[in-house]
């Protein structure tokens, strides 16, 4: 019979789920809000890394698109939740360089942030079409938008 381990899979699924749920509603340690959007900023890096090696090298378009969406997923999933205040600080083993002034001026904070945003989408779309040029320049604005909130906002 097939049925026993399509059982087993909605089972692993559904406790997959719960967990899923839990770690959801477990507000996050601050050292743990450092460690992921430090992993995040890093794991943007990289595939701004990749897009940035395709334009001198070999351009290689589904590359390029799918590290474009990895970097816009990230940037639309809710980054903002691992600013606490009082995480300007290091804790519990986890070193940050964020400036406390990011919690000083909430909205020059959300015109960096919506404006990285909209950088980091607008770089998906035209990603997905694979015109070279016009990726080379939302490139640039995209990393403009990463430096700028760098500049106001992460200790040298
Ligand atoms: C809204 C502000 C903001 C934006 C936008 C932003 N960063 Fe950052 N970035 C920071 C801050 C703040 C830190 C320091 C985090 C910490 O130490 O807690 C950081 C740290 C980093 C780090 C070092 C991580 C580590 O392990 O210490 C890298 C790499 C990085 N950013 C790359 C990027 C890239 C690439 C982009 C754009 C695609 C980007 N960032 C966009 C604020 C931002």
């Amino acid at each position: 019979m097939s049925c026993k381990p399509t059982l087993k899979l909605v089972l692993a699924a559904l406790a997959l789920s719960v967990a899923g749920g839990a770690l959801a509603s477990t507000p996050l340690k601050p050292e743990e809000m450092i460690k992921f959007r430090k992993a995040s900023y890093n794991f943007m890096a990289w595939n701004m890394g990749k897009i940035k090696g395709s334009l001198e090298g070999n351009f290689n378009k589904d590359e390029v698109a799918k590290a474009a969406a990895a970097i816009a997923t990230v940037a639309n999933s809710g980054l903002g939740a691992l600013y606490a205040p009082g995480t300007d600080r290091d804790v519990g083993g986890e070193k940050t360089r964020l400036k406390s002034e990011f919690f000083q001026e909430p909205e020059k904070v959300r015109e960096i942030a919506v404006n990285f945003n909209t950088q980091a989408n607008e770089m998906a779309k035209i990603a997905a079409t694979g015109d070279a040029k016009a990726i080379g320049a939302q490139f640039g604005k995209l990393g403009e938008s990463c430096k700028a909130c760098h500049d106001r906002y992460r200790v040298k």
